[in-house]
């Protein structure tokens, strides 16, 4: 919390000393070439033997309770030990293990699971799985009330600017971790799937990472493997089943946060959205159950940016945008994050492709350092709703102070050096009284 509150301090006086970013920026900013695929640079797949506990990541389930993934290449149990001691696992939970096949050549390792809990708020807690005494990991629960830093990225990867990224993000005092889908690049090739789950481990065993999927996570093969997201779901399960509104599918979920001062909903841009679709049901439902005076803000991540002046992928959003835009503007949803451009882009409140007081503000953050490098051209001229956008990698960060302010900045990876390239202060849209008559 205190490097949180130097940062805003810091800000505090960077705005004073008359620093202001005017509208429309196109930052000339232009990073170096995509960086190599790491598993090429280097072997991220030697550690894997027997029963050590491998890409364990950790996910939060309801207000108090943790779920538990990790892999194993033998049979091991399912089961994680815990406690507030470095060393002592007075508690236990034995939870599930599956396997899955891909294309006949690849089988998975032993993928286990185990949800923990119920635990305290703002607290370390140390862990091992499988009973495994070579490895012990630790994570920070999220605090029950407001302040709340959420780091997000999405479009992530796995190359040398992931590496940057992820330490980028290591050094800030974090409270979860949200990624708004393309996660390992495997693009079919699952061993890329267990590479990736090494390289996140140090983070995403220490905080909890919520995730959606990208187009990358579909990998479907014509008759050979017709069911999509075979992979992520079977690695990256969320808690769509836990809490006040479970939505039945992996591929879209919501969860509160901060003792339900912020409500995050994560969507699907590649499930059926359209009304009268299981999706778009059970988002109508997730909105309404929203009481704007217990939760400050609403956040919503999904993969296709629904906003986009990037020339990259341009107007792939827009379908789902009809479908879906008037859902989130009525319930005064305060930001909208998206990936997939890879690049940075943060419009103005927008409802309907105009600027609206009481309309998102919408944040393209697909930066993360994947191997398909920057998407560098833009739509000329820069619309008015796009404030700013710049084609370098790097992560944003959300740190909701109070029940009307959040701190939005952007941290560009500029030459290894993380740099706040923008920020912007966002008020709740739920303590806006012109917006709630
Ligand atoms: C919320 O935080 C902002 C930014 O630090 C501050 O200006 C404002 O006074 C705070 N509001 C309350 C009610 O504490
Ligand atoms: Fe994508």
């Amino acid at each position: 919390m205190a490097t949180g509150r130097k940062a805003i301090l810091a800000l505090a006086v960077l705005a004073a000393c008359s620093f202001s970013v005017s509208r429309a920026v196109t930052s000339p900013y232009l990073r170096p070439k995509p960086r190599t695929t790491l598993s090429e640079l280097e072997s991220l797949l030697d550690d894997a033997h027997g029963q050590t506990p491998q890409q364990v990541h950790v996910s939060t389930v309801g207000s108090d309770m943790m779920r538990v993934t990790w892999i194993t290449e033998d049979d091991a149990p399912p089961m994680v030990e815990y406690g507030t001691t470095s060393g002592q696992y007075p508690f236990s939970e034995t939870g599930t293990t599956t396997r899955y096949s891909y294309l006949a050549l690849y089988r998975s390792g032993n993928i286990h699971d185990a949800v923990i809990g119920p635990l305290k708020p703002s607290t370390t807690y140390y862990y091992r799985c499988s009973s495994d005494q070579s490895r012990e990991f630790s994570f920070r629960t999220p605090p029950s009330s407001l302040p709340f830093e959420f780091v997000i990225v999405g479009d992530l990867g796995q190359t040398g600017w992931t590496k940057t990224t992820l330490q980028h993000i290591a050094a800030a005092d974090y409270d979860m971790l949200l990624l708004p889908g393309d996660l390992s690049y495997a693009d079919f090739f699952q061993p890329r799937w267990d590479s990736y789950g090494r390289l996140v481990e140090p983070l995403a065993s220490a905080r909890p990472w919520m995730v959606t999927q990208g187009n990358h996570e579909i990998e479907k093969v014509p008759l050979l493997e017709q069911r999509a997201f075979k992979a992520y779901n079977a690695r990256w399960r969320m808690p769509y089943d836990a809490g006040a509104s479970p939505s039945g599918s992996n591929l879209y979920y919501s969860f509160d946060v901060a003792g339900g001062a912020a409500h995050v909903i994560l969507l699907g841009s590649y499930t059926d959205y359209v009304a009268g679709t299981a999706q778009y049901e059970w988002l109508q439902a997730d909105l309404a159950g929203i009481d704007r005076r217990k939760t400050a803000f609403v956040v919503a991540l999904v993969h296709v940016p629904w906003y986009n002046s990037n020339k990259a992928h341009q107007g792939e959003g827009d379908d789902m945008r009809d479908a879906m835009e008037a859902l989130l503007y009525g319930a005064r949803v305060d930001a909208v994050f998206a990936g997939h451009v890879h690049a940075y882009e943060r419009f103005t409140r927008v409802y309907e492709d105009r600027e609206d007081p009481c309309g998102p503000v919408y944040v393209t953050i697909g930066d993360g350092g994947n191997r398909e490098g920057l998407a560098a051209k833009y739509v000329d001229p820069q619309p008015k709703t796009s404030v700013f956008r710049e084609a370098s990698f790097g992560h944003g960060r959300l740190q909701v102070v109070n029940a009307t302010n959040a701190l939005w900045t952007w941290h560009r990876n500029d030459d290894d050096e993380p740099v706040i390239a923008d920020h912007v202060w966002i008020s709740s849209l739920g303590s806006n009284p012109a917006c709630n008559e």
